[in-house]
């Protein structure tokens, strides 16, 4: 049976990766894309995914619009990396309208579809938590009728990418994380901002990888061009750890979630968000001392296979 997911996006560059990612998978069958706030405004976000789709021939793919801004968190968008438009500020003229999307909003269009197919969607949650943190508010019991969550975002040595010590989705949105974090009880992976810079790919990769003689290829190699520039700025350097590279933040969280044979090393902790700390709202806290005296424990993932990672983003393009 094929793995049923839907895919909760702020469609970004990474996020039109990892959609890409999923869509070649043979084994994997999209129930829905909810939309929220985030890289963009939302309608940017709409937009956005819509054109992904169009460029796969998967306009088929429901997209649902979701939550517009935060919960209580003043509005932020991250245009200087993903561009003001989301997608890197490469227009088309030939851009599906927003009117093939869904009329059915995204926190009842995931709730409803998991009603349908309990404890057989996989959620992968790309954006600011805000949609997911509705759906738990709105139906109590949607978490545990999931077969699990995949999340990228967070942090786990206190590096930010937006704030001094906050990535950007949990600081987007930081109750949405907090309620998120501590309500779904379903088995949770978290690609958090340290990871995945770790993993990001080797420039060399990258270019092979966006040289595939591919109408995919050639859509987005133009989408991640302002996001390669300034990946490989020197201010951006400081920003980021480990491995010179291009971090594709959700393509972890989207692989991880299509195989979980991609994970080869995470570990159990409770997490939560600190939501007061003037430097440290939206930062992801890890209980490894079980103070907080959560039952629920995430798996923080640490290393993937990165070979196989590749593989699936050459796969993306063909
Ligand atoms: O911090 C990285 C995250 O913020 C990714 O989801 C990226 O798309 C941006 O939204």
């Amino acid at each position: 049976m094929k793995k049923k997911l839907i895919l909760d996006v702020d469609t970004g560059v990474d996020d039109a990766l990892g959609i890409m990612v999923a869509l070649a998978d043979p084994n994997t069958e999209i129930l829905g894309i909810t939309c929220c706030h985030g890289n963009t405004m939302l309608e940017n976000v709409l937009k956005n995914t819509l054109r992904v789709l169009k460029e796969c021939n998967r306009l088929d793919i429901p997209v649902y619009p979701g939550c517009s801004c935060p919960l209580l968190a003043r509005k932020q968008y991250a245009g200087d990396f993903h561009g003001k438009d989301g997608l890197g500020d490469v227009p088309d003229p030939n851009a599906p309208g927003l009117e093939l999307l869904q009329k059915k909003k995204a926190v009842q269009a995931m709730i409803d579809i998991v009603k349908e197919n309990p404890g057989e969607v996989t959620l992968v949650a790309t954006a600011p938590l805000t949609n997911l943190a509705v759906a738990v508010q709105l139906d109590p019991y949607f978490p545990q009728r999931l077969k699990a969550l995949y999340i990228m975002g967070g942090n786990t040595e206190s590096r930010g990418n937006t704030t001094v010590c906050g990535e950007f989705n949990f600081v987007a949105d930081p109750e949405a994380a907090y309620i998120v974090l501590d309500r779904y009880t379903c088995p949770t992976y978290i690609a958090t901002w340290e990871f995945t810079c770790r993993m990001s790919l080797p420039w060399s990769f990258c270019d092979q990888w966006l040289a595939q003689d591919t109408e995919k290829a050639a859509f987005l190699k133009k989408i991640t061009a302002l996001s390669f520039k300034r990946a490989q700025s020197k201010d951006y350097q400081k920003e980021i750890i480990a491995g010179k590279g291009f971090n594709s933040c959700d393509t972890y969280a989207m692989a991880a979630a299509i195989d979980d044979t991609l994970i080869t090393e995470s570990e159990e902790v409770a997490v939560s968000v600190e939501l007061e700390g003037t430097y440290t709202r939206g930062m992801m806290v890890l209980d490894y001392m079980e103070l907080l005296k959560k039952k629920h424990k995430a798996f923080i993932m640490k290393k993937i296979d990165s070979e196989k990672f590749k593989q699936m983003l050459m796969n993306s393009l063909k």
